[in-house]
């Protein structure tokens, strides 16, 4: 993992190359200060303070400078910093005025790629751009932010032929032994007595695939519990209901749940929130093989409820189903789950949205304050008790997956909401973990959507309590 720590440094006079950062209302004034060979360089740039940015390569002791179009110059987005951090040549850099405060995390993220399978590393030994700042004290929270956010995209990005439900089991222990928490692992025959659905799901995948439990505790015992959890499908082929071609190629990302839900515990660990946490990652692959459950089958569930398997691609939800009952029994004050559940959701919002539906209005409120905080976008959506109808069996409690086109996220979620008891605030995310798309600081590929949002509530209300 790139080493963010040396890219982010206290003032201390050392000499630096100033970045001024422009909007389209403070232009005119800045380059009017400017000396004239500056204005006849931008100007012949067209640079008019609205996009981009630009060298100013004059002679000031060999040294240039740099000045670059921010959306508003007088409060920095996160994401501002980011595209000068992918580019400009390795050195120390300082803005000219102010300090970056929330546009550190672009300036670190926009400095790390993916590249486990590239034979060529790019970067080795390279220095990187480094940024100067005046608030020291913010340095850490930010390099957190971007270990965990680059934790998420590692995972969702590694093929599931290299993550399966073992190197699952893996990436949670090695955050358990940084960070001083307990993991226990449930698979075998013990998941099938114990999580029936867990196993019933991962029923088709070959032994060195096997489902299990990941469960990490950490914490001292007289901290409020919170329990988070992960949807862990490290490969989703939809099973017996087998995906078209189209829909399978990106399900390695269907663990992408279970990367947010290690990555909120990193921060929480590693923030030292005074909580006592519980995280628990179903681990699966839905696989296809003649031990593979089958649509029509009906398994009893942990919690005692008969779900009957209308869609073996419905899978996100079975095995949610039984961890979150594992969760509720420790009765948390808070339960938290992340997972790349329906396609549905992303029909509703789109890519870059988290669907975010709770089970208390005053916990969506918090929820979306602190998504706008941290600029980690999130849009409540409703838990609809009369589409609970969607969900009807002939036979058993309740079916998997509804045969309606209609609400498809929220039936979902409505799904989960049977297994979490209606005293424990709760809420879900229902995420795409992918960006189709590149933009300043985050690549194509593996990203975390909503963690930030997450962690900004978890701190309001238990650091900053
Ligand atoms: N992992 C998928 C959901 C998904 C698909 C997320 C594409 C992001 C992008 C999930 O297990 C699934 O297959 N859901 C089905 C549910 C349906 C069978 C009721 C879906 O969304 O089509
Ligand atoms: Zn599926
Ligand atoms: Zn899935």
């Amino acid at each position: 993992m790139t080493d963010f720590a040396p890219l982010l440094v206290p003032d201390r006079g050392q000499k630096v190359r100033p970045i001024h950062l422009v909007d389209k209302d403070s232009f005119e004034n800045w380059v009017k200060k400017r000396p004239a060979e500056d204005r006849a360089l931008l100007d012949a740039h067209r640079f008019d303070g609205k996009t981009g940015f630009a060298y100013l390569l004059l002679p000031r002791g060999g040294e240039f400078e740099v000045v670059s179009a921010v959306k508003n110059a007088a409060e920095l987005s996160p994401w501002c910093l980011a595209r000068l951090a992918e580019s400009l040549p390795d050195g120390a850099y300082k803005l000219a005025s102010g300090e970056p405060g929330k546009a550190m995390l672009g300036w670190l993220l926009g400095q790390h790629r993916f590249d486990d399978f590239r034979s060529k590393k790019d970067d080795a030994d390279r220095g990187g751009r480094v940024l100067v700042t005046g608030e020291p004290a913010k340095i850490d929270e930010a390099v957190r932010l971007a270990e965990a956010t680059v934790l998420v995209r590692d995972l969702v990005n590694t093929p599931a032929m290299q993550l399966g439900p073992a190197e699952l089991e893996r990436a949670v222990k090695d955050e358990a032994s940084r960070c001083g928490a307990n993991v226990k692992v449930i698979s075998g025959k013990e998941l099938g007595e114990r999580y029936p659905l867990i196993a019933a799901v991962g029923g088709a995948a070959p032994a060195d695939r096997a489902p299990r439990l990941i469960e990490l505790e950490w914490g001292k015992p007289e901290h409020p519990r919170v329990a988070i959890v992960g949807k862990g499908v490290c490969f989703d082929s939809g099973g017996l209901d087998l995906k078209p071609a189209a829909g399978m190629r990106l399900m390695k990302k269907d663990m992408g749940g279970a990367a947010h839900a290690l990555a909120l515990a990193r921060l929480i660990m590693s923030g030292k929130l005074p909580v006592r946490l519980h995280l628990l990652i179903p681990a699966v692959e839905n696989a296809v093989s003649g031990s593979a459950y089958r649509p029509g089958d009906v398994v009893k569930s942990r919690k005692g409820l008969f779900v009957e398997i209308d869609n073996t691609d419905a899978e996100g939800r079975l095995i949610l189903a039984d961890a979150l009952d594992r969760a509720a029994e420790g009765k948390p004050e808070l339960i938290i789950d992340f997972a790349t559940l329906t396609g549905a959701a992303r029909v509703a919002l789109g890519p870059d949205l988290p669907a975010m539906f709770a089970n208390r209005d005053e916990l969506a409120g918090g929820l979306e304050t602190a998504a706008r905080a941290v600029e980690d976008p999130v849009w409540h959506m409703p838990l609809w008790d009369p589409y609970d109808e969607m969900l009807k069996s002939d036979i058993a409690d309740l079916a998997n997956s509804s045969n309606s086109p209609m609400a498809g996220s929220i039936t979902a979620a409505m799904f989960l909401k049977k297994f979490v008891p209606d005293e424990i605030p709760w809420a879900h995310f229902d995420t795409y973990a992918w960006r189709d798309s590149a933009k300043p600081g985050r690549p194509k590929g593996g990203d975390a959507l909503g963690l930030r949002a997450v962690f900004a509530l978890l701190e309001s209300r238990y650091l900053h309590a």
